[in-house]
């Protein structure tokens, strides 16, 4: 019987990332889920898969805590890692309205932290592993309609960050996905948003798998089909 490959789902506690690990599990794979503290969606994931699912802990705007989980995860192999948290704040205000704070939170959040956990986990994940992370149509720069600019801005920096990274790392093998998963309905989502999570996650997991194998990094939708930066 073939192994269960192994899975990093960072920001599981609930939303998109507790129905990523959800989808993993249900497929499979050994799944290493965290969140920042306790959560009832992945006790309950817990009990239905006690075998599949590890819980773990990080928070991403603190490095100190990514080095931690980096060090405690440093004899795993990683068929792929997906750091999926991320945060809205003041989604309609102005660049001259907003609190500072809330902007920093922003782009630590959702810019910073992913890359800093791509970097710390990257030498967990071989040569036909996949890195990936979730960004946004909002974060295409081409596609910009000024709707969400400030979130936008941070997922535009995420994905700046991450070309970047691919650039450093050009001769490797590695698969890097920035993926949008579409509007769908979280709390961040929001009861109007499109889609329900099982229209979205099974798809993401599809493009993710699909990709072992498949080097250099691509902005893609929850299709496969690439998006303009
Ligand atoms: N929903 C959409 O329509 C949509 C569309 C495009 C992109 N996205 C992106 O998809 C991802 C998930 O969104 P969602 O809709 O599921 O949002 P959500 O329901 O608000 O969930 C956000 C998740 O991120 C975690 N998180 C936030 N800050 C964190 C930190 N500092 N360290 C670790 N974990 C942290 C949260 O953990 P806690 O429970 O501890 O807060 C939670 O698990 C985000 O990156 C978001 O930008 C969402």
């Amino acid at each position: 019987m073939r192994k269960s490959r192994t899975v990093v789902v960072v920001g599981a506690s609930r939303g998109l990332g507790l129905a990523l690990a959800e989808e993993y599990c249900a497929r499979n794979w050994h799944v290493i889920a965290t969140s920042r503290g306790r959560s009832a969606g992945l006790d309950q994931l817990r009990e239905r898969y006690p075998t599949s699912l590890e819980i773990e802990t990080v928070d991403i705007a603190d490095g100190a805590s990514i080095r931690a989980l980096a060090r405690r995860l440093e004899t795993v192999s990683l068929d792929a890692l997906f750091v999926n948290a991320g945060i809205c704040k003041a989604n309609t205000l102005t660049p001259l309205e907003v609190d500072d704070k809330d902007f920093l939170d922003m782009m630590s959040t959702n810019a910073l932290g992913p890359m800093r956990i791509v970097e710390a986990l990257y030498d967990r994940v071989p040569e036909r592993g996949v890195i990936a992370v979730m960004s946004s149509e909002l974060g295409s720069i081409a596609h910009c309609t000024g709707f969400w600019e400030l979130y936008s801005s941070s997922k535009a920096a995420l994905n700046m960050l991450m070309k970047a990274f691919s650039a450093r790392h050009a001769d490797a093998s590695r698969s890097l996905l920035l993926i949008a998963p579409g509007w769908v309905r979280t709390e961040m989502g929001g009861e109007d948003a499109a889609l329900e999570t099982g229209e979205s996650i099974p798809l993401v997991v599809d493009v993710v798998e699909q990709s072992a194998g498949v080097p250099g990094l691509r902005f893609v939708n929850r299709h496969g089909e690439i998006l303009p930066w």
